[in-house]
């Protein structure tokens, strides 16, 4: 077998750069923030960092909406700070990759401030610019953050295409100079070292040329509401097979692989740097050496439970569909999801249940993404008593309540909750390093731009948790190590054990390679188990125990496991 690559063997930990560490008192945090905080990512045993964007932006997608694709944001700091941040971050081992966003610029970008100027600007046909029909835009096709895919623009009496907002227009990819720019942007970041990108949105970046009209014979807002009340995973599949239709020609069309594989060509050009894509689509890697090198397996996350029975078939469906030589991905949280701690906890055994998700990430075949905060339990910011919508930074949850109360005739305090359930602000708050008022993150007395959790006076910042044994963060530092210390975790091959058993999953991580096989043995439930495991050695070493054991060397004819358990052994 190859040596595996860096980007095989890492652990990722995503910096949401606003929300991370506030190092000039502004209430938002930049890179600065970020050098001061590289030893703690590094002792954490944290291996690579993907920076969400960095860039100049106008924010009405919080940063992903980018003016200026070759620069860093003023409040964020320079350039010179950037390169200083990637430099300590090399000299520690860290390797950082950036966001990168293809399929749209900001309507602020100078590029689209040319575009829309007159219909015959050189830089027209760098977006996607059309005739209305019968007095409407071209066709039927929605954004998917709400309303209308096309924008009238009065001055030049044309439509502009957007999946997303407004005020983020799609790039037109069939022009060759769009492909040059954008190729030069990425470039720009390779030559000054940074070891890859995560592709953002890349499903989005052709449409069908013949704009036919999209059927799913349902709107957005349905589709939400629809899905805020599903009660069933047969229900939620059924609605994201609607929800497919409902952008059937303007995702995932063939030409986008032409387009990898051009991008491939591209990072190519450099030693070791890699390509992951926000995208769950397997298709994305090529195949298996010539589009992307990771493609996160984001249907693991779509579940109100990880019970084994899901992850079983979550395993089984993803490990074979893989082109041979792929590398498999692994995530739970990020940016646009509900916060790990929050979204699979039970109320009852959330620490446990958090400890698990860790333990699923770090010993599933594949790399995984962890998302900062998670290491100490941060959860899904509570919606106030009193908050007002004029507080929500993010627009997709401004978009969702003024719908509401205007399209649904919802009362406000109902319509805040819906836009609390989709909006994304709830995942973003600033990270909690201390036990004091802004938890550290910006000086006392700051307002910060997003409001801290109240959960950093309970015990969820780090300096609480770093010298306690018994503290989720230390949870994870132990588990990291382990993992690191464990060839057959990072590269081992994966075989699904018990597979009827419905309180835990079993399975082995194999590596021949490195002579080694591990068990793995994660208990979601509140029963102690004494396990029989038919294999073809009868004891096992223990490598890590989320409790106490007796001893450790363990007879596998009856492995006793204790409620909640996180068990990790060597087969001898
Ligand atoms: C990606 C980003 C998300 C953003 C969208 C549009 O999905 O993760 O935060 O809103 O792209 O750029």
């Amino acid at each position: 077998m190859p040596e595996l690559t860096w980007w095989q063997k890492a652990v990722f930990y995503q910096i949401y750069p606003r929300s991370f560490a506030d190092s000039n008192g502004d209430g938002i945090g930049d890179i600065q923030g970020i050098i001061d905080r590289l030893d703690y990512v590094h002792d954490l045993g944290i291996d690579a960092l993907w920076l969400s964007p960095h860039y100049p932006s106008p924010l009405f997608d919080c940063g992903y909406d980018v003016s200026d694709y070759t620069a860093v944001a003023p409040e964020y700091g320079t350039l010179d700070d950037f390169e200083r941040f990637l430099d300590g971050a090399h000299q520690r081992g860290l390797r950082v990759i950036l966001d990168l966003v293809l399929n749209h610029t900001s309507d602020q970008h100078p590029w689209f401030i040319e575009s829309r100027s007159s219909r015959d600007n050189p830089r027209r046909d760098w977006y996607v610019w059309r005739d209305g029909k019968d007095n409407g835009p071209p066709n039927n096709w929605l954004s998917t953050f709400g309303g209308p895919a096309w924008e009238y623009d009065p001055t030049t009496d044309q439509y502009y295409y957007h999946f997303f907002f407004k005020q983020q227009p799609d790039l037109n990819w069939h022009n060759s100079e769009v492909k040059q720019a954008m190729f030069d942007a990425a470039r720009f970041w390779l030559d000054l070292g940074v070891d890859g990108f995560r592709l953002d949105a890349i499903g989005t970046i052709f449409e069908h040329p013949a704009l036919p009209d999209q059927t799913a014979g349902l709107s957005q807002l349905e589709l939400y509401q629809a899905l805020q009340t599903v009660r069933s995973e047969e229900e939620r599949a059924r609605l994201v097979e609607q929800q497919k239709a409902m952008f059937q020609y303007q995702r995932d069309l063939p030409l986008v692989h032409d387009l990898m594989r051009e991008l491939r060509a591209v990072i190519d050009e450099y030693p070791d740097r890699v390509l992951v894509g926000e995208t769950d689509s397997i298709a994305y890697y090529g195949d298996g050496r010539n589009e992307l090198h990771l493609v996160f397996n984001f249907s693991l996350m779509q579940t109100e439970r990880l019970t084994p029975a899901w992850v079983r078939a979550n395993q089984q469906e993803r490990l074979t569909a893989l082109p041979p030589g792929a590398w498999p991905c692994n995530t739970l949280g990020n940016h646009d999801q509900p916060r790990v701690y929050s979204r699979y906890c039970d109320g009852q055994n959330d620490d446990a249940l958090a400890r698990l998700s860790l333990a699923l990430m770090l010993t599933l075949r594949g790399t995984p993404f962890l998302y900062y905060g998670e290491e100490i339990g941060m959860t899904d910011l509570p919606l106030e008593d009193g908050c007002r919508i004029s507080q929500f930074r993010d627009n997709l949850g401004v978009w969702v309540y003024h719908t509401a109360v205007n399209q649904l005739g919802l009362p406000p305090a109902a319509a805040l909750v819906y836009a609390n359930l989709f909006g994304r602000d709830k995942c973003r708050t600033p990270m909690q390093w201390t036990n004091a008022p802004n938890a550290g993150f910006s000086p006392v007395g700051v307002r910060a731009w997003l409001p801290i959790s109240p959960s950093y006076a309970q015990g969820v910042n780090v300096a609480d948790q770093l010298d306690d044994p018994d503290s989720l963060l230390t949870f994870y530092r132990r588990m990291l190590h382990v993992r690191k210390q464990t060839p057959a975790l990072v590269a081992g091959d994966y075989t699904p054990l018990h597979e009827e058993a419905k309180d835990y999953l079993a399975f082995l991580r194999r590596s021949e390679a490195d002579g080694q096989t591990c068990l793995v043995v994660l208990n979601v439930s509140n029963q102690a188990h004494s396990l029989s495991f038919d294999l073809d050695v009868h004891a096992a070493q223990l490598l890590f125990s989320s409790h106490a054991r007796d001893g450790d060397t363990d007879d596998l004819s009856q492995l006793f496991i204790a409620p909640f358990e996180i068990y990790v052994a060597e087969l001898e």
